[in-house]
């Protein structure tokens, strides 16, 4: 099993022909609605790619907004949320351009409620799993006591660092796979080690914090993967992008599924790029995440890479 401690949002999209400048007004030409959040969306990427149950430490807030997520996560076979009192759920004001790439606002609402002792409560079904997900849209306090939870029990730990905010090097200690896209690579290895230099330059430094390996999402170039003794880039499939919006969480659920199944790592990080890449070809982040059967059938199409 897979269990993921993370966020919810519901995402409000704004669908702009380019993003608005500062001090600029334009129509938007569409607005909708989504579930999303970075903890959400690779949880129902579990759900969908494993076809087994998932469980999903989160908290939402008790509105509307909380009802409708929940009632999704029921849909997935997601279990573990909590509804907290007197706040609202988790919120991204997401702006989607024509060229399917996104900016988004935050407002962390339920998401900041998510406690160490929300953690330590669900301690036994959470170690029910083998593999821990997490990302960084709650306390960051949380995440990491999630994770030496984790590692205590032996157990493997993946990190999104996305945002790439208020993350404390403690954390890497912890981490068997860390999962940066460029832009948070940048911003860590800069907030870190004052500059960025190379993928392989900055996992050495991250090594020495404790990491044990870093996965670099790249978008159309695929995936780098680095540790001590090698270092190698699987590409991807190309596609005419729609909304970015989860590919990264696309790619991080799926990572885990495959690594769960026992895929080798370059066939996990494979198998990755192209769940994320479908997810790219729709609109919205968890309408837009594939189902197994989906994938599979996607893949007797294409040419193996
Ligand atoms: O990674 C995409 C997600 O980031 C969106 O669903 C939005 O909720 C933000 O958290
Ligand atoms: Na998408």
């Amino acid at each position: 099993m897979i269990a993921i401690v993370g966020s919810s949002n519901i995402d409000i999209v704004l669908t702009v022909e380019h993003f608005t400048n500062p001090g600029e007004t334009q129509r938007i030409t569409k607005l909708e609605y989504f579930p999303g959040g970075k903890g959400a969306n690779q949880a129902v990427a579990i759900a969908r790619l494993s076809e087994k149950p998932v469980y999903f430490l989160t908290a939402v807030g008790d509105d509307q907004y909380g009802k409708i997520l929940t009632e999704n996560y029921e849909r997935e076979n997601i279990h573990g949320y909590r509804v907290v009192s007197g706040i609202s759920t988790g919120m991204a004001f997401i702006e989607v351009c024509l060229s399917g790439e996104n900016r988004i606002i935050i407002y962390p609402g339920a998401n900041a409620c998510l406690t160490q002792e929300m953690v330590l409560d669900s301690k036994e079904e959470l170690l029910k799993a083998n593999i821990l997900l997490v990302q960084n849209e709650i306390p960051f306090e949380t995440t990491l006591y999630a994770c030496a939870m984790f590692k205590e029990a032996s157990k493997i730990v993946i990190f999104d660092p996305a945002p790439a905010q208020d993350i404390r090097p403690e954390i890497f200690r912890y981490v068997d796979f860390l999962t940066p896209n460029e832009e948070e690579l940048n911003a860590l290895s800069k907030t870190f080690f004052d500059n960025f230099v190379s993928i392989e330059d900055s996992f050495e430094k991250f090594n020495k914090l404790g990491l044990k390996a870093m996965i670099v999402k790249l978008g159309d170039k695929g995936a780098t993967y680095v540790d001590s003794n090698r270092l190698f880039n699987i590409p991807t499939i190309k596609v005419t992008a729609v909304d970015t919006t989860a590919a990264g969480d696309v790619f991080n659920g799926a990572l885990a599924v495959a690594l769960s199944e026992g895929k080798d790592l370059a066939e996990a990080i494979r198998y990755a790029n192209i769940c994320a890449a479908i997810s790219v070809t729709r609109k919205g982040a968890q309408p837009s995440i594939p189902k197994r059967i989906e994938v599979e059938e996607f893949l007797k199409g294409i040419q193996p890479l």
